[in-house]
């Protein structure tokens, strides 16, 4: 085989909370992210306990997808996508997780929107939990400490399933979970964006907090996994990971052995999800640590029942592992040591079009399964030009760069990876900064931080660039 499957599902991904805004429409409850800031690449986003008067909260309007959503499809049909993941947003379906009764505006708002999708031949791959948790399971039960999330999670499953039965196949549990990890002491951000809790401010036994909260996931993932198979026979259970490939500083044994640790740290939840069981490795590491997790018989069981169809991964940079008498940024987002051999992003990202090779291929040999590329991108300011457009030439020879190494993998190496959906195939609210200047897009959306902007929709350059090369499935990569 020499070029991609013509079945290869292009196209692009996006999260409810980072632009659907509407946050107090049709039924919606409060959500974690609704309570964080906006920030910049300098200055952290907060997460307030109220909203604050005169603080802006960026995902109380997103992109006004809500209301647009039909103008937005639209765009992405013109643009031949063949599939949209995308998120539901818990507290649109349950306002405060624990409703006796699902809120039926939400319900009918993702199946008016899948039903657009379905209408421009676009499939869609739906994501059930993409940071969207709804506040009262933090304040009143919380969170994923608390095992009643994991029952409350499934019957917001069962009821999605249900509403969106054969018209959604592909379905994913969570959106990188594998943040959260005890040893690596998370910074307060993906603490609060995953689990609506700030690190700093955890009670006890912190790892075991979040140890507790990992297990309550991935258990909740295989639990799903079961229910979307019995749901629905033909349905494919996935979960998607943001993994950063990890590289030694240099070939000193020690380094290369503490940089597979430190990447291999992130795959545990994957392994339990594929290997029926989870690892015995992660329980001894966890008891030598004094933290027990609660594993009972009948999680055992959902372990072995609940493994995965298929592997979503997440890929925007590679980095650098820790070694001895490193002296990198601790508050680095990833590993703070810069490899030479790799240019950086205007928010620190490395560039590494070639990590994304090695990931699918490290994957694929691990695990067996099929892979579909859930996120990848640049995020750039960008600046209309004097005749209207966006010339984005950067993010265009920073995607081809990706798809050139994605199908080496797919051709040469073997690797079944079945799509590749590029990150915020419109311009929308940054995660980790709640930034509109840290654009992703194909298409320009004229909202600016200060919340000026009358968010009109413009097709990029890269929008007519990646257009062609979905009507030639690739070939001229
Ligand atoms: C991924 C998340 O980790 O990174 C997305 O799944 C996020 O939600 C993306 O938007 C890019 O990060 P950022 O902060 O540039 O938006």
């Amino acid at each position: 085989m020499k070029e991609l499957s013509n079945k290869f599902l292009w196209g692009g991904s996006i999260a409810a909370h980072q632009l659907e805004g509407a946050w107090q429409e049709g039924g919606k409850g409060p959500a974690i992210m609704d309570f964080a800031t906006s920030g910049s690449a300098a200055i952290p986003r907060e997460y307030t306990k109220t909203i604050e008067e005169g603080r802006r909260y960026p995902s109380h309007e997103g992109i006004d997808f809500y209301h647009r959503y039909k103008e937005d499809i639209k765009l992405f049909g013109d643009m031949g996508f063949k599939s949209l993941r995308l998120s539901v947003d818990w507290s649109r379906i349950y306002p405060n997780g624990d409703d006796a009764e699902p809120n039926q505006a939400g319900i009918e708002f993702y199946q008016q929107v899948v039903d657009e999708l379905l209408k421009h031949n676009i499939e869609p791959i739906v994501t059930l939990y993409h940071f969207e948790l709804p506040m009262n399971l933090v304040t009143k039960y919380g969170s994923w400490k608390n095992r009643k999330v994991v029952d409350f999670y499934l019957k917001y499953a069962e009821t999605m399933l249900h509403a969106l039965k054969g018209k959604v196949k592909y379905w994913v549990t969570f959106n990188e979970m594998n943040h959260l990890e005890p040893q690596t002491e998370a910074s307060d951000m993906f603490t609060y964006i995953l689990a609506g809790l700030k690190y700093r401010e955890l009670e006890g036994n912190k790892k075991e907090t979040l140890a507790i909260i990992g297990y309550h996931m991935t258990l909740a993932a295989v639990k799903a996994n079961q229910l979307i198979r019995q749901i629905d026979a033909t349905n494919q259970a996935g979960c998607v990971f943001g993994i950063v490939p990890t590289y030694p500083i240099n070939s000193d044994p020690i380094n290369v052995l503490n940089a597979f640790k430190e990447m291999d740290r992130d795959f545990y939840q994957i392994d339990a999800m594929c290997y029926g069981e989870f690892p015995k490795y992660k329980m001894t590491e966890l008891e030598d640590m004094g933290i027990d997790i609660g594993m009972t018989e009948e999680d055992k069981a959902a372990f072995a029942e609940g493994k995965l169809d298929f592997i979503g991964m997440n890929y925007y940079m590679s980095q650098v592992a820790r070694y001895e008498g490193d002296t990198a940024d601790e508050n680095a987002l990833f590993g703070g040591v810069q490899n030479p051999f790799i240019e950086k992003s205007k928010w620190g990202w490395g560039i590494d079009p070639i990590g994304l090779r090695y990931l699918l291929n490290y994957t694929y040999r691990r695990y067996g399964l099929p892979i579909i590329i859930c996120e990848n991108g640049l995020g750039a300011f960008d600046e209309v030009g004097p005749d209207g457009i966006v010339h984005d030439d950067y993010r265009i020879d920073f995607l081809q760069k990706h798809l050139r190494e994605l199908k080496k993998a797919v051709v040469e190496d073997k690797v079944d990876c079945f799509g590749y959906l590029m990150w915020g195939p419109i311009d929308l609210v940054s995660a980790t900064t709640g930034e509109m200047r840290k654009r992703y897009g194909f298409i320009y959306v004229d909202k600016q931080d200060d919340g000026t902007g009358d968010l009109s929709r413009t097709p990029k350059e890269s929008f007519y660039w990646y257009k062609k090369l979905i009507a030639e499935n690739g070939a001229s990569l």
